[in-house]
Order: structure tokens, then sequence, then C-alpha cells
């Protein structure tokens, strides 16, 4: 299995502060906010790990993370150009890939949780992980019928389809690069991550898990607060990533 932390992106909702560095390496609590997810994928047991990051911050990430050996793993980087959206990725992580299974992880979502046995155990298809929350319209959101399987998934949608959020791991067979460069850009411009799940939705392919503990996308003022503090309080203890 390999292992993709997607940490570009134009962080428009954290200006003015990502005018000078990269949300992903603003601090949250006692650490930069990327050693959160880098945490999940260490703990996974997850020993190659590709980093996806935009050119201009690309200097102060190797600064920051090196080569992966201070952390018992191996660092790639690669440069996406522009944020052209999230199931870029996995073109961009082509050859890194190669026939590989892949979880990739968003640089600024922080959970709890340990998926440890979720990606070990996983072995082909897709699987992506839920969250009830209250402001779905944020996120892409997954339908369950009654048996609480999922019938649908939508990008943000507009009118109230679900509670559930998608959070931002993802684990996917090698499939995904193929897929991915069949997606065509959505009305915002960007490769939706939904299209690459909704395909494995749609040959019955994708296996949604619940995420049980505290799940934070860090992505706005309210929120990086929030990770802050849940942070401090509660994820102390689950960093095996010190400095
Ligand atoms: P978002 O938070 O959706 O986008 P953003 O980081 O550009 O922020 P804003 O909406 O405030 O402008 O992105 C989720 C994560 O994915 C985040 O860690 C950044 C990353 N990302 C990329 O690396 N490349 C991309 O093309 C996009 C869209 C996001």
């Amino acid at each position: 299995m390999r292992g993709i932390i997607l940490s570009g992106g134009s962080a428009t909702r954290l200006r003015p502060c990502t005018k000078i560095t990269s949300k992903q390496l603003l601090p949250v609590y006692n650490r930069p906010m990327i050693y959160y997810p880098l945490n999940t994928l260490i703990k996974a047991g997850i020993k190659e790990i590709l980093i996806i990051i935009s050119p201009e911050r690309a200097g102060d990430y190797l600064n920051l993370l090196g080569s992966g050996s201070k952390f018992g793993v191996k660092f790639t980087y690669e440069i996406q150009d522009q944020p052209k959206g999230l199931a870029e990725a996995f073109i961009i992580g082509e050859n890194f890939i190669d026939k590989e299974n892949v979880v990739m992880i968003l640089g600024d979502n922080i959970f709890e949780d340990d998926f440890i046995n979720d990606i070990q155990d996983f072995k082909k298809g897709g699987k992506v992980f839920a969250k009830k929350v209250p402001d779905p319209e944020r996120f892409g959101v997954v339908k369950f019928d009654q048996n609480m399987k999922a019938v649908e998934i939508q990008e943000k949608p507009k009118q109230w389809i679900s509670d559930y959020a998608l959070t931002g791991l993802y684990v996917f067979d090698s499939r995904a690069i193929k897929i991915a460069k069949q997606i065509k850009p959505s009305a915002r411009g960007e490769l939706e991550i939904t299209d690459l799940q909704n395909w494995y939705l749609k040959h019955r392919e994708l296996e949604v898990g619940m995420v049980k503990g505290e799940w934070i996308d860090a992505g706005t003022f309210d929120s990086l607060l929030k990770a802050q503090i849940f942070a401090k309080k509660k994820m102390q203890d689950k960093m095996i990533i010190n400095n």
C-alpha cells in the first residue's frame, strides 16, 4: 500500500495567513498541520508516502519534512502546478502508485481514529469514510438507503440529501489512475474526487466505512481554532511523530 498526502491547494479561506505560507504548514497547537495526516498514515504502517505540494511552497516542505528518514519512512515529492482538483492526485501520482493500492489523505484533515485495519486489510475496489455532520453542504455527501447501503454521492449538494459527509481519507486500487484520467473538469474547473468515488459506487466496488471519533477539516478559521483545541486536548497521546 502506497500513501499520498495532498497538500497543495490555494487556501483562500485562510487568507491573509496563507499569503506567505501553505495552509498545511500552519500550526495546529504544537505541530504543523500536516503532521496529523502524516501520523495517520505512519500509524497505519505506510512506508512510502508521496507528498503533493504547490510550486510556491515546495522548499518549505523539503526543509520541514526532508527525506522521511527521521520518521522511518520514505517521502517522494510531486508538484501540482495548479489546484485542479483532488482526483488529479492519482494522475500526478501515476508512477509512484504503479500497480499498488493507494491511500490518500488530505493535508488539512485531522482524524482521531486509527485506520490501521481498514488500510491493512484493503484488497481491491475503493473505500471511503463517512461522518455525520451539522454542515454537510461543505463537503462531498453520501446518501444511504434503509440498510445503510451507499446509493449516491454528491459534491457540495445545494439541496439536502444526507447528513453524512465523506471525509478526506480515500483508499483505492491502482485503477484510480485510469479512472481519474477519464474525469472531465466540473463547473468549478476541478477533477472531482466525487466522480472517482461514483465510478466505484456504480460498479458496486465502493465500501463506505464510518468515522467514529472526531474528524476536523481545518480549512476555515473556525475549524482551525476547533482543531487547535482538539489537538491539545485529545491528540497529544495519539501522535507518534514529534519533531
Ligand atoms: P480545499 O480545502 O477544498 O481547497 P483549498 O485548500 O484550496 O482551500 P480554499 O477552498 O480555502 O481555497 O482542499 C482540500 C485539501 O486538498 C487541502 O489540503 C488542499 C488540497 N488540494 C490540493 O492539494 N490540490 C487541489 O487541487 C485542491 C482543490 C485541494
